[in-house]
């Protein structure tokens, strides 16, 4: 059995992109009788975060989203980062056998200095904590966007420095990114990729009026229903897609190719995608409802996630501190 584990930062509402490209690959895992763990990266957050109300909502809408959309904690430990007391005591231990070098070499580092981003000494030793995160449980795949593989990679060499030093104490983890032919690649509302950062994303659990303004925003151009049209080069067939069967989808392409009388102008194409996607998401829509009123539950949740996740991280770090003479 191998151990699956990965951070998500609680950043904000997540939206189709996310969905689509990472978390319904991440729930997916629990289905491949692999041992889960999933954390809320709130240790991480505070790296920029300075808005303890906001951090506090935030890390809970991250379990209640992961949970409405399927997560079952009964084969996933869900937990809070900063309830794992072990991390943080193997993050020490790793900084002391990392050079300044690799860190300096971080990609993620210097883009956000690159942002504007106010160097700390915690934003600059993150990829510490995140080895940290990885290594404590001797994990051995660690789903993550492109963007992350070089943490996990740092991780690696972090993890080669303190057994080479002390013997063999961590588990060399592989990143594991899902094949490209698996990964959705969802467009915003003008055609660029869809991201918070662009300002043209599409919340999941977006509804109602709010919902139908989104869609209303879809990018097209003032041909007229009648005239035939390719649906694969049109926007509106890249957001249909990902809610509608193929049969239902080819049906829409053929009306849309033949043109003429009955072929669907854009605004009937914009009312299927919102009914598409309430009926897509209504399930977890429901579950959101129930978690956000029983706040209670998510607690216990998190508590059982925790607790799972201090029992495996404890073993490491003791294993670690025998290794290196503290104790
Ligand atoms: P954003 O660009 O909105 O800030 P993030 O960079 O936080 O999104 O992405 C979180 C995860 O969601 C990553 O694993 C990324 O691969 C995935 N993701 C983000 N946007 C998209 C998109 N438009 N299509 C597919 N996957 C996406
Ligand atoms: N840095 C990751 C991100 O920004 C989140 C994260 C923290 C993480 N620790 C991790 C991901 C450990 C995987 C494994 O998305």
């Amino acid at each position: 059995m191998k151990t699956v584990l990965s951070g998500i930062q609680p950043s904000g509402r997540p939206h189709l992109g996310n969905y689509f490209g990472a978390i319904r690959q991440h729930i997916a895992l629990q289905d491949g009788g692999h041992a889960c763990f999933f954390f809320i990266a709130d240790y991480h957050a505070l790296t920029t975060s300075r808005d303890p109300a906001k951090l506090r909502e935030a890390v809970r809408d991250v379990a209640i989203t992961y949970l409405a959309l399927g997560l079952d904690p009964k084969r996933v430990a869900l937990f809070r980062q900063s309830d794992v007391k072990a991390v943080t005591e193997i993050s020490w231990l790793l900084a002391c056998v990392t050079g300044m070098g690799l860190l300096e070499r971080a990609h993620s580092y210097k883009d956000k200095l690159a942002h504007g981003v106010k160097p700390s000494v915690g934003l600059f030793t993150y990829p510490i904590l995140m080895a940290a995160d990885i290594l404590a449980y001797d994990s051995d795949l660690v789903p993550v966007g492109k963007d992350q593989i070089q943490h996990v990679e740092m991780a690696q060499d972090m993890a080669g420095s303190f057994n080479a030093a002390f013997g063999e104490v961590f588990r060399r983890p592989e990143p594991f990114v899902p094949s490209a032919e698996k990964l959705a690649k969802v467009p915003g509302l003008d055609g660029e990729k869809m991201s918070k950062t662009y300002g043209n994303d599409v919340w999941i659990f977006e509804s109602g009026k709010k919902l139908k303004s989104a869609v209303g925003k879809i990018a097209t151009d003032s041909r007229a229903p009648e005239e035939p049209k390719e649906p694969d080069e049109m926007l509106l067939f890249s957001f249909l897609e990902l809610f509608t069967d193929a049969a239902t989808l080819e049906q829409w392409k053929a009306r849309v190719r033949a043109g003429g009388e009955g072929a669907p102008g854009y605004g009937h194409i914009k009312a299927a995608i919102i009914e598409g996607m309430e009926a897509y998401f209504a399930p977890a829509r429901a579950r959101r409802e129930e978690l956000l009123n029983d706040p209670a539950e998510v607690d216990r949740i998190l508590a059982r996630g925790a607790e799972t996740a201090c029992a495996r991280a404890a073993l490491v770090r003791d294993r670690a501190l025998a290794a290196c003479g503290l104790r």
